[in-house]
């Protein structure tokens, strides 16, 4: 059992693909342990990010991440976070295979639709940044 991070960037949820993006996760056989609509502070999506910070897209990707609300969800399952990864798709929408969710519901990469974390490693800094609540 493994505990992953799904960010559902503003554009997710302005177009209302909150419940179609959680309902893919769900329907995978994937547990919801955690889920909050948030206005994200900077600072977190800064320390979210910190790793791309020298990267000529960071003021840009951390200005989409706060400039609407998101959906923080914390996903359990076996594997959960390459299952999660791969339901997600590639990075760059126009790479991602149809079926994924970036590959039937988005185009560009500065609105790529959600995060999700890289590896298990990732997943448990990144649950501690947006859940340090903990989760269920
Ligand atoms: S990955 O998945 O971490 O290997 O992807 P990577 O290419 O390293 O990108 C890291 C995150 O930066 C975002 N990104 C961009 N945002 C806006 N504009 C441009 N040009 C851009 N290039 C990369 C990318 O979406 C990754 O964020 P997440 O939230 O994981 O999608």
């Amino acid at each position: 059992m493994e505990t992953t991070l799904v960010l559902i960037k503003p554009g997710g949820v302005s177009r209302n693909l909150i419940g179609e993006i959680t309902g893919r996760i769900e329907a995978r056989g994937l547990k919801v342990t955690g889920l909050k609509l948030i206005n994200a502070e900077r600072a977190t999506v800064e320390a979210h990010y910190a790793e791309h910070s020298e990267r000529p897209f960071f003021k840009d990707v951390c200005d989409y991440l706060v400039s609407g609300p998101i959906v923080a969800l914390a996903v359990s399952g076996t594997n959960a976070t390459k299952a999660i990864r791969a339901m997600m798709g590639a990075t760059n929408p126009i790479e991602a295979t149809p079926g994924t969710v970036r590959g039937d519901l988005a185009l560009t990469i500065d609105d790529n639709l959600v995060h999700s974390s890289s590896d298990p490693e990732a997943a448990a800094a990144e649950l501690k940044l947006w859940f340090p609540e903990g989760t269920v």
